[in-house]
């Protein structure tokens, strides 16, 4: 079964692990600030914190970032249940902004409306999380400048985007985001299992993100209000344990060093599947839902970005073919193919429209977005023959 993702591990990572576990240390010890390291030189960011999760790196970012209740944090419908969840789990209430029709991320336009409409009601945004949707970048300087305008913080979910690049710049999210997270989920560009991390270019919110890690509490002489001896700790701050293992940072660290050749691997794959569909191309989705004779909708990476190409999502126009989405799916699936949906839109989960209210027809090209999308698989390991007969099943079924 071919699936949308996968992880690639060779003998070198397993032997990384292998002497972590025969070492002394299998957690808090010195491969955690090695992988660390490894990641700020590959993002530029100034300092990293390694954790167990991204859901957990987005926590710890609301809690840095100071989120309470009463708080409004906006974000996109289209993406991971986390991105918002990290906003609920502050206290903060959190409230959506459609998706742009062409990259499908956080639409910059009508993020400027629904801010405008809030301070309308003398209501204040406190942050934006902001998705790399399947990695290809938002638009972060216009983020960032609107941030400045309307006074409110920026997190840069970049789970999708690790090695992207916005006007030539593969630093632009600690830049531009208060605080950016990743995650190592195995479907990930590099995996660690679990595993997930907080980049930034602040050091106070770094300081806050390390002590958070690790239940709140630090030996650091210069932040100890008193000092029992070698063993002393204090608790400072309400934390988390959410460490990752030291054999997960080896692993990372591993890992790392093939990035470059799995990201350039995905774009390669990439451009064949924008090459094999390229000429059923076009817009399908519209503000105003009219739709053209096209049968796709591809993932085209806009002027100046570089996409990582976490995912190849495609856009189906389900009117001009015979099938639903379902027997499309299922189409696939008997073909050894197993699609995936990215994502189902985080306003209609049925606690986030029991809890806030929300309802269906709320985020239009987000809605419209989840009723045509499909990932297809990408991931370093997929052989050429393999997205061929990817390319040849979807060839046949787009042309019943
Ligand atoms: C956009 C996005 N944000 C956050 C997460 C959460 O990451 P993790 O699964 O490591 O908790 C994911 C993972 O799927 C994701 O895709």
């Amino acid at each position: 079964m071919i699936s949308y993702g996968k992880q690639y591990i060779d003998d070198e990572d397993i032997s990384a692990v292998i002497s972590v576990l025969q070492s002394d240390f299998l957690t808090q010890g010195p491969s955690i600030s090695h992988f660390e390291e490894g990641l700020c030189s590959f993002t530029g960011a100034t300092f990293c914190t390694a954790v167990s999760n991204g859901t957990a790196a987005l926590h710890l970012a609301g809690i840095a970032l100071g989120w309470k209740k009463g708080d409004i944090i906006l974000s996109t419908p289209i993406t991971f249940l986390s991105s918002v969840n990290a906003i609920v789990f502050s206290g903060a209430t959190p409230d959506f902004v459609d998706i742009h029709p062409e990259n499908y991320n956080i639409d910059v336009e009508k993020l400027r409306i629904k801010i405008e409409s809030y301070r309308n009601h003398n209501q204040h945004i406190k942050a934006v999380v902001a998705v790399d949707y399947a990695g290809h970048p938002c638009d972060w300087k216009a983020l960032y400048e609107l941030s400045k305008e309307f006074d409110f913080q920026l997190v840069a979910d970049a789970c999708h985007s690790l090695g992207a690049s916005y006007n030539n710049d593969t630093s632009y999210a600690a830049r531009f985001a208060d605080i950016t997270t990743l995650s190592f989920h195995p479907v990930k560009h590099i995996t660690t299992g679990e595993g997930g991390a907080i980049l930034t270019n602040n050091e106070e919110l770094h300081k806050k993100v390390q002590l958070l890690r690790t239940h709140g509490m630090t030996k650091d002489a210069d932040m100890l209000i008193q000092n029992d001896g070698p063993w002393y700790y204090e608790m400072i701050d309400l934390g988390y344990n959410y460490r990752l293992t030291d054999f997960q940072a080896a692993l990372g660290s591993s890992q790392l060093k093939k990035l470059p050749s799995f990201i350039q691997k995905r774009k390669d794959l990439a451009k064949r599947y924008t090459d094999a569909f390229f000429h059923l191309h076009g817009q399908l989705l519209t503000e105003s839902g009219d739709t053209t004779q096209s049968l796709l909708q591809l993932p085209i990476e806009q002027s100046s970005i570089q996409s990582a190409f976490h995912l190849y999502p495609i856009l189906v126009n389900f009117e001009k073919l015979p099938i639903t989405k379902i027997e499309f799916f299922q189409h696939m699936l008997s073909n050894g193919i197993r699609l995936q949906v990215h994502y189902i839109p985080v306003h209609l989960q049925p606690y986030y429209k029991n809890n806030f209210g929300f309802i269906k027809g709320d985020f239009p090209i987000a809605e419209r977005f989840y009723e045509l999308e499909f990932s297809l698989p990408l991931y370093p390991s997929l052989q050429i023959a393999e997205q061929d007969s990817v390319i040849n099943t979807l060839n046949k079924l787009l042309s019943i």
